[in-house]
């Protein structure tokens, strides 16, 4: 009896673990990018870029134009959106985001370098 109370609750764990990983991978295959998206406009980033045009800052597509086959560019960008810093595309500083995760912002700056893809 015990025994199977405790064959029960394995078989609803692995359940679990399976769908868990399930979910997981769909979103991940559902493209990184999809997760700078969300990122992007749960961290203001919008509050001063565009997609496809010039606000306070630079569009993201035209970054991903200048950045295009710089294998640099991920570790840059990363940098500055951490640190922040001024001086690449004027005199209008871009702030700094010290409390965003690393991974929050790879995945922004990886969804910035594709040219910010809607979808
Ligand atoms: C207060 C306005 C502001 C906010 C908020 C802001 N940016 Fe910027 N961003 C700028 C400005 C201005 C520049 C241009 C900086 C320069 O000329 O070096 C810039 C530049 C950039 C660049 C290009 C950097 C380079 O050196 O070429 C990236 C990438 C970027 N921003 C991403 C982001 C992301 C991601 C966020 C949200 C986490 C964000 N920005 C939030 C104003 C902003």
């Amino acid at each position: 009896m015990r025994h199977g109370v405790v064959a029960v609750v394995a078989a609803l764990m692995l359940g679990a673990a399976a769908s868990f990983v399930a979910t997981t991978a769909f979103a991940a295959s559902d493209a990184g990018a999809q997760r700078g998206r969300i990122v992007a406009n749960a961290n203001a980033c919008m509050g001063c870029h565009a997609v496809d045009r010039k606000l306070v800052g630079p569009s993201f597509q035209q970054i991903a134009a200048k950045y295009k086959g710089d294998a640099q560019a991920q570790a840059k960008l990363a940098r500055k959106v951490k640190e922040g810093g001024s001086g690449v595309w004027g005199m209008i500083p871009m702030p700094a985001h010290q409390s965003m995760s690393d991974a929050d912002i790879r995945a922004v700056v990886d969804w910035v370098l594709a040219g910010a893809p809607s979808k």
